[in-house]
């Protein structure tokens, strides 16, 4: 089963690709997730990356198409895949088409503007895995410390207020267009993002028709 997450910044994308990881078997790919861990690398992609990021701009699509298609040909994704944060242009959206990359289901997280704040001034994302926390909703179990892979957690330097903001018309003009993009195809799938964690997830698994 191949999946999208669409959805604004904050509207939880992450931490339901990781619960979905476990629910389905199959890998997520945030393309969030690798461009900082390019970044923190030093790599080609992560210096052309950081100033886009920093600035809460998009990325160049030709540098997020080349990871895409590497990483869905590993052996991995052989059975499917979840794709993270990805697309968020129509060019994205038509390139993936265009490389034959099947999509079954692209789940859209819908949550309004006013409550995205909240979520990103409390998020705590690992230093290392990328998981995704936050101090009220979603605490780590040992202050600070990852459950997933033991490494510290911090705040990511694009959730300042003002970067948010940025990120969010980004979203609006950009990105929002997918849902019309997708509907036409019949795979469009909403979910209510402003609802307790596991519940999303469970609706989630239930729009898709997951068996678990
Ligand atoms: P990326 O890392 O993809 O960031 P984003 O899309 O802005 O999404 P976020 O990671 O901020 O939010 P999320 O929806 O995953 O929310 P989360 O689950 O963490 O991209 C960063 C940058 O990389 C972009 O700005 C761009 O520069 C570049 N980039 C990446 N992909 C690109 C692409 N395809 N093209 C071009 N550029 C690209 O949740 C947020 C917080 O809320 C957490 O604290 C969480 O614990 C909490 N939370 C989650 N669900 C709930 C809930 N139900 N109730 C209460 N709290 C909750």
């Amino acid at each position: 089963m191949n999946l999208i997450l669409l959805g604004a910044p904050g509207a939880g994308k992450g931490t339901q690709a990781e619960l979905l990881v476990d629910a389905l078997g199959i890998p997520s790919i945030s393309t969030g997730n690798m461009l900082r861990e390019a970044m923190a690398n030093g790599t080609e992609i992560g210096k052309q990356a950081k100033h886009y990021m920093d600035n809460g701009l998009l990325v160049p699509d030709e540098v997020i198409l080349g990871i895409v298609a590497e990483r869905v040909a590993q052996p991995d994704c052989a059975n499917g895949f979840i794709l993270d944060g990805v697309p968020r242009t129509l060019a994205q959206a038509e390139a993936l088409e265009a490389k034959g990359i099947r999509i079954d289901h692209v789940v859209s997280i819908e949550i309004d503007d006013s409550v995205i704040e909240g979520r990103m001034t409390g998020r705590r994302v690992c230093s290392k895995c990328g998981a995704s926390y936050h101090i009220v909703a979603n605490p780590t179990k040992v202050e600070g410390i990852c459950d997933a892979c033991g490494a510290e957690v911090m705040i990511r330097k694009d959730d300042t207020p003002e970067t948010v903001q940025k990120r969010l018309k980004v979203y609006h003009e950009e990105t929002e267009v997918l849902k019309d993009f997708y509907a036409k195809r019949g795979n469009l799938r909403m979910v209510d993002g402003d609802q307790p964690i596991k519940q999303i997830t469970a609706e989630i698994l239930e729009k898709i028709g997951a068996k678990v």
